[in-house]
């Protein structure tokens, strides 16, 4: 019987014939067997043809139940309501903080002149916050920063700035370094829309021979333009325990100033860094010769820089997690 050519005219879609038409060949009782059984009869002369001939046949069995399924499931899928040609719904990608996007921007446009990024523990001993900087116990500039305790006698503080990184550095490498420290800071301040007990510092550092305030302002200038745009500098005197002379930044935002950001113009003067030439005191401190070196300092609040770009109205925005305001973020890097 020409089992074969039955097996090829074999159509169907529907699950249950496809099933019998299995269970007929395929199953305990079915013809495949029964051709097994059978091949112990075969003379030894035809045994080899005849084998070969079941297989053939199981072959394309089992070839014509795949392919089968295989239409009968298309097929049934025309039938429910799944339209492969809808769109898809979309898939949300998450997005960066608008923290780390400016931080990000900031340490790119320092390492277009050599600065590279050094870290340093969120939790510090009173030398690294403190004493190393010029202020040493019981210096009244202590109190600029209200610093968060963990420990008393030895001193161990949440960092108020990460100035405390500089001083890391410098304890473990030799000048010349021109180095970039990011990071969360913590003062004991009140939450309110302008100050938080948390925020972001991005602190720069460059020691050489010979380094002057005028390498200082052109490098701010440089930073200003790259980040705001074409913009106009100004520097205050200012006072800071680890520089001297020591500077406060502001940024004019006129309303001649271009800018590629979202700025208010015609703000005026905006104060953005605080900045100084490192005091000889702090090189002492970590074996540098204040003969052989000088160099500059300066530090700027993230948040602050942030809000003043994106107008943000309140501080507390940046850690409250409000998908609203993170998806508005969703185009930049
Ligand atoms: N560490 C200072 C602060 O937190 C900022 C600063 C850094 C000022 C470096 C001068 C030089 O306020």
């Amino acid at each position: 019987k020409n089992y074969l050519q039955e097996v090829e005219q074999f159509t169907s879609i529907k699950s249950d014939e496809i099933e019998l038409f299995r269970i007929k060949y395929l199953g305990k009782k079915g013809i495949l067997n029964d051709l097994f059984t059978q091949f112990k009869e075969v003379p030894n002369e035809q045994k080899k043809e005849y084998g070969q001939q079941i297989n053939k046949l199981k072959q394309a069995v089992t070839e014509k139940i795949e392919s089968l399924k295989e239409t009968f499931s298309v097929e049934n899928d025309k039938n429910s309501d799944l339209d492969l040609t809808r769109p898809g719904v979309p898939y949300s990608l998450g997005s960066r903080h608008p923290i780390h996007i400016i931080r990000n921007k900031i340490i790119d446009i320092f390492k277009k002149i050599g600065f590279s990024v050094a870290d340093g523990p969120e939790i510090e001993d009173d030398w690294h916050n403190f004493t190393a900087l010029n202020m040493p116990e019981y210096h009244p500039a202590r109190d600029m920063q209200d610093t968060f305790f963990i420990e008393l006698n030895p001193d161990r503080v949440l960092r108020t700035h990460t100035s405390s990184v500089q001083i890391q550095y410098m304890e473990q490498n030799n000048p010349p370094f021109r180095i970039l420290s990011p990071g969360r800071v913590y003062r004991n301040e009140d939450i309110s829309a302008r100050s938080h007990c948390m925020f972001h510092q991005i602190e720069g550092l460059y020691i050489d021979s010979n380094v002057s305030f005028a390498d200082l302002k052109h490098t701010l200038q440089y930073f200003t333009t790259e980040l705001f745009g074409k913009s106009e500098i100004r520097m205050r005197p200012s006072y800071f325990p680890f520089t001297e002379p020591s500077a406060e930044v502001d940024v004019y935002w006129g309303l001649e100033t271009e800018t590629d950001y979202r700025i208010t113009k015609g703000t005026g003067w905006l104060e953005i860094l605080g900045c100084g030439m490192v005091d000889p005191n702090v090189l002492k401190n970590v074996n540098i010769d204040p003969d052989k070196y000088s160099g500059f300092a300066f530090g700027m609040g993230i948040e602050r820089i942030v809000m003043l770009m994106y107008q943000f109205g309140d501080i507390r925005m940046f850690t409250e997690n409000d998908i609203r305001m993170l998806q508005q973020f969703s185009q930049e890097i």
